[in-house]
């Protein structure tokens, strides 16, 4: 569909964890060479959440500036991307919708497709606004990455939300069409509803999205996208931040290019400073990237970026977005540099304690221990209920 209106990115504002760990404390404990963490995966820290964190306590974190500074009056609906779903039923945005105190005349729903619904939900917040272009859409991507504890993809954990508000005339950034989709039935990275860590075939995930790049690229292109050239950086999903690199390297291959080194970290190299301390936030590692990106260039305005956006299972899509004038004045840079550095840094113990803690599944009351110095808190759990409050 072509059409003059201008529609994206209006806000963007990131949330993390109250925790970190870092991969020197981890290689502490692994044995492995502290450089296979700081080179080999480009990742230095990872963000873990406290008892009284999840994934709605950091949806809602994300979202409270956006609504501070826009007010709700033109929200009339929540899409929150996730896959470390709470409910199998009930959507996680609702909490957020109450702890957020949001109208009522709102529709909330929960979308899932691995790293990928950060995405899907951003395409179908355009459409909403496509149809009523006086409505904004309020997008939330929100996950803890979690493997088994000893395991490779534990070096790859991290947490953290990335709310974005969509709209026409949008404040940062233009999301332009077409896009390019892929979609292929692999089983590189899985978590089965009776388990609280993700299984992962380690190598042939990487695999599995380095054919993707290729795939939602041949697409894009099919669909009568932008030549390679045409774009000034790359944002791409950060399972960890050398990953951006291997896929860089390949889609300019691919394109028949020369991918030396200087020129991969000019396309990437300023995406990848959140990620590297915050660790795999699966739907939110992408817009993540474009944070630390708009946060930490010069000037981009009107510069076109490209996404590439991958979940495991397996869908990506590559799409473009140009950097509208005056964005500079909308970042909340401030805000994400504070999120991060914030963090109080734990030791191994108190990392593997907080990974080992579960929920009660009989139904009986827990009350959750004071821990965040966020806004909002999971304050325990009663009757196979979760209850939330502000801090
Ligand atoms: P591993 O076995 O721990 O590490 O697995 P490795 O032996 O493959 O080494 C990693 C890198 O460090 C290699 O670099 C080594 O050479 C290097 P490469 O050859 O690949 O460029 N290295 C060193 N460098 C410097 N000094 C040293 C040194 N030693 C080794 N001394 C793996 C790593 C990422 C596979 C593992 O951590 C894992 O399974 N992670 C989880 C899965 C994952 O992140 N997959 C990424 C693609 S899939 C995806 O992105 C989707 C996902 O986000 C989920 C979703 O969609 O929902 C995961």
């Amino acid at each position: 569909m072509s059409s003059d209106l201008s529609i994206g990115l209006h806000d963007l504002s990131a949330a993390t964890t109250e925790y970190v760990l870092t991969h020197e404390t981890l290689a502490g404990r692994t044995g492995a060479d502290v450089a296979k963490y700081h080179r080999g995966l480009g990742q230095l820290a990872m963000s873990v959440p406290a008892a009284d964190e999840d994934v709605v306590t950091m949806a809602a974190t994300a979202a409270r500036p956006v609504l501070a500074r826009h007010g709700t009056d033109r929200i009339r609906t929540i899409v929150l991307a996730t896959e470390t779903g709470i409910d199998q039923a009930k959507a996680a945005g609702i909490y957020v919708h109450s702890l957020l105190g949001m109208p009522s005349a709102t529709r909330v729903v929960e979308l899932k497709q691995a790293c990928y619904a950060g995405t899907a939900a951003l395409q179908f917040a355009v459409g909403l606004v496509h149809r009523d272009p006086e409505r904004q859409v309020l997008v939330i991507a929100t996950d803890t990455s979690k493997y088994d504890l000893g395991s490779p993809g534990e070096s790859t954990q991290g947490a953290a939300a990335v709310a974005m508000l969509v709209g026409a005339d949008p404040a940062l950034l233009r999301v332009e069409s077409p896009s390019g989709l892929f979609t292929a039935d692999v089983m590189d990275f899985w978590r089965p509803n009776y388990r609280a860590t993700a299984l992962v075939d380690g190598q042939e995930s990487i695999s599995a999205y380095l054919q993707a790049v290729e795939g939602a690229w041949k697409d894009y292109t099919e669909q009568g996208g932008r030549p390679l050239d045409d774009f000034h950086a790359f944002c791409y999903h950060q399972p960890f931040t050398r990953m951006a690199h291997k896929a860089h390297r390949h889609l300019v291959q691919y394109c028949g290019q020369d991918a030396d080194d200087d020129g991969i970290l000019r396309a990437i190299g300023r995406t990848t400073s959140y990620n590297a301390v915050i660790g795999n936030s699966y739907t939110a590692s992408m817009y993540l990237g474009l944070a630390a990106l708009l946060d930490s260039a010069g000037d981009l305005t009107g510069r076109t970026i490209g996404f590439l956006s991958y979940g495991s299972g397996s869908v990506a899509e590559f799409f473009g977005g140009q950097v509208v004038p005056g964005y500079r004045s909308h970042l909340r840079t401030d805000l994400h540099r504070a999120a991060i550095r914030r963090r109080q840094e734990i030791d191994y113990a108190r990392y593997e304690e907080l990974h080992r803690r579960s929920f009660p599944v009989d139904g009986s009351d827990l009350a959750v221990p004071r821990e965040t110095t966020g806004p909002y808190r999971l304050a325990g759990i009663s009757g196979h209920k979760r209850l939330y409050e502000p801090r």
